[in-house]
């Protein structure tokens, strides 16, 4: 076989959450050129079916819904598992960040809105997910989105946030020993700085310079940067990775 970096992808079933934001955008067209058939989800059904209609190859389909919504996790995967022909990957962007340049000013509406999604439904999802991946007998890979902020701490009024990112790497480090046995590989990206409506979102133009400053390759990430290594993750040549956090920085973080 050819070397190619989407090994092992061709005819595989992959669920993308956040499929129509900006990295999420990126990872769907990057599992669409795998040959890898993609179920699209997002809160925004009209972007996420604007994203499909452009992926490489064929089989996708786009679904609009909201992943706050725990008791709609387990029909979304049994979707996914139905109309993909299985599920053998689940990649999940979803998140939201609300800025809060003033601690004092985080409320408990705050709170509830950026954990409810970032990391309570991430843990139900991923387990849907990988018990669905579990039944099925041919291993698996969940990949979890955190974040720079899970070891900084977070950066530019996003503490709540950022717990939760810190949260998701533990969780993953926890669900990678349970799934393991079943061939079910769990593991997280954390990005730095990526080039989407995320990170500009209420962002002082000062900060985002400093940012630039501090990363060794002197500017911010572009989305296709991130795809790459979720594709490498989701890959036969990710077989033994499990666990882990994979630092995507450009030198900013040095772990
Ligand atoms: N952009 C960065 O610099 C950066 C850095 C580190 C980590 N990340 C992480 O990368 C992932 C993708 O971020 P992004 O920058 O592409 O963000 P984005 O805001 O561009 O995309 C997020 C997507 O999630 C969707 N979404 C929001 N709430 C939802 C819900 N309740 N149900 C379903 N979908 C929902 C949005 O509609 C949006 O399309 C996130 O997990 C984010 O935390 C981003």
């Amino acid at each position: 076989m050819a070397w190619n970096v989407g090994a092992g992808l061709e005819g595989k079933g992959v669920l993308v959450t956040g499929a129509a934001g900006g990295i999420g955008k990126s990872v769907a067209e990057a599992f669409g050129a795998t040959g890898a058939r993609v179920m699209a989800v997002d809160l925004d059904q009209g972007a996420v079916e604007a994203v499909v209609a452009g992926l490489p190859g064929g089989g996708h389909l786009a679904v609009g819904a909201n992943l706050r919504d725990l008791g709609a996790l387990t029909g979304l995967v049994g979707r996914a598992r139905q109309e993909l022909g299985s599920l053998d990957v689940l990649v999940h962007l979803a998140a939201v960040l609300r800025r809060r340049l003033n601690i004092d000013e985080v409320t408990e509406e705050d709170w509830d809105f950026q954990i409810d999604l970032n990391f309570k439904s991430t843990f139900f999802l991923a387990r849907a997910a990988a018990g669905a991946m579990r039944d099925q007998g041919r291993g698996g890979r969940v990949i979890l989105f955190s974040s720079q902020g899970w070891w900084t701490g977070g950066l530019g009024g996003s503490v709540v946030y950022n717990a939760a990112k810190g949260g998701v790497v533990t969780m993953a480090r926890g669900l990678s020993r349970i799934y393991g046995p079943h061939g079910i590989t769990v593991n997280t990206v954390a990005p730095s700085f990526v080039i989407t409506p995320m990170l500009m979102s209420g962002l002082d133009p000062t900060m985002l310079e400093s940012w630039k400053t501090a990363t060794p390759l002197g500017r911010l990430a572009d989305p296709g940067e991130i795809a790459g290594p979720v594709v490498f993750l989701a890959s036969d040549h990710a077989s033994f990775i499990s666990g882990t956090t994979l630092n995507i920085s450009g030198g900013f973080l040095n772990y």
